[in-house]
């Protein structure tokens, strides 16, 4: 297939358009470098594939040059990556979410039309659903989407637009969107890794620790109705997730519109998370107790059920300390991230 996968800089999409090459496809990666990173690009640009791999440096809210890159690459899917993602920064900067997120995908659907490409695979979000009710964990597609921040009311916005552009164009558009829930770990070969800035999330940031770049981890809130008093989490591998990509680009036919949440269906509280990072690393790394952070609902799993039945996806890694070891893997080799490629490609 010949794929445009947008935000293909960033931690999930580079990895997106890394199987994609390895499996043969055409791929072009829009990205405009905001949050990406060129390092990941230059990753990319060394794998050896017999199809060719594009980067355009764009921003996908530029309707004219996103209908003019569909047209010339000649995509026949798009995979949508390319999304801000910070929850605590949408609260205080809620328009650029909207921006960035809802008006970008307005006009990169846009420019899908105007270009006649007919398929689309959305990364979404487990914050599309808010706070779900005790009763409605593990959380299936059909619980209620009641966001609790502007970042999962920004995704939650596409999904209706999906869904309406769907219904008045039939069998000419399909989409897919994919809830993920904790997204973690890196390429098994260590060719590509996370690299957020500022990070915020809890892996890296344990390994940071044990790097000796943080003092310490702080646990936010233990005081959760949770078995150890510290938030729960479903943590999905990378690769696992870009797998559900590829099954279901496979799966989809004109006119459907799918929905899948993508977890390994149980969660993991904070303090396993941390005792996973300390075994695996070897370092015991300090932790904190602190105070809860502001919009983290208690407990996210999935019910993975839908995935598993319609496509046959089921995570290959279902077990953390897996997991957290090809996160630790790229971060011992890259202390510094992609700026770690930069220097020695000088
Ligand atoms: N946590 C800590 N200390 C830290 C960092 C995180 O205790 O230094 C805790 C958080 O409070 C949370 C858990 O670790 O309970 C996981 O936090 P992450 O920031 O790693 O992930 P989130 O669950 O907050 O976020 C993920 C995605 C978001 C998405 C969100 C949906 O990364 O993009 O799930 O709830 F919006």
């Amino acid at each position: 297939m010949n794929v445009l996968v947008t935000g293909g800089a960033g931690y999930i999409g580079s990895h997106a358009a890394l199987r994609l090459r390895e499996d043969g496809h055409a791929v072009t990666v829009v990205d405009d470098l905001s949050r990406g990173n060129a390092g990941a690009i230059a990753a990319l640009e060394r794998i050896e594939a017999a199809e060719p791999f594009h980067f355009v440096r764009a921003d996908l809210g530029d309707r004219d040059r996103m209908t003019a890159v569909l047209r010339e690459r000649g995509v026949e899917v798009v995979m949508h990556f390319g999304a801000w993602t910070y929850v605590g920064e949408s609260v205080e900067q809620p328009l650029r979410y909207f921006r960035n997120n809802t008006a970008s995908a307005l006009a990169l659907i846009e420019a899908m039309d105007a270009a006649g490409v007919g398929r689309l695979i959305f990364s979404s979000t487990c914050a599309t659903y808010g706070e779900p009710p005790p009763e409605e964990i593990p959380i299936a597609e059909t619980c209620r989407q009641t966001p609790i921040n502007p970042y999962g009311r920004s995704k939650l916005f596409v999904e209706g637009m999906l869904r309406d552009y769907a219904q008045a164009k039939g069998r000419d558009f399909a989409f897919a969107a994919l809830r993920y829930f904790n997204v973690a770990g890196s390429d098994r070969h260590g060719r590509i890794g996370e690299d957020h800035d500022p990070e915020t999330h809890l892996i890296p940031i344990c390994l940071q620790a044990a790097l000796g770049q943080r003092p310490d981890v702080t646990i936010f809130g233990t005081d959760y109705p949770t078995p150890d008093g510290t938030c729960v989490r479903d943590y999905v591998h990378v690769e696992d997730l870009v797998d559900a990509h590829v099954a279901v680009m496979e799966a989809l036919r004109g006119g459907e519109t799918r929905v899948y949440n993508v977890g390994i269906g149980r969660g993991y509280s904070v303090r396993e998370v941390i005792d996973a990072c300390h075994a695996v690393t070897g370092v015991p790394f300090r932790v904190r107790t602190g105070a809860r952070r502001p919009g983290d609902p208690p407990t996210l799993y999935a019910d993975p059920a839908r995935i598993r039945d319609e496509l046959r996806w089921q995570a290959s890694y279902d077990d953390l300390a897996a997991i957290v070891e090809t996160a630790w893997r790229w971060m011992k080799t890259h202390p510094a991230g992609y700026a770690d490629r930069a220097r020695l490609a000088r």
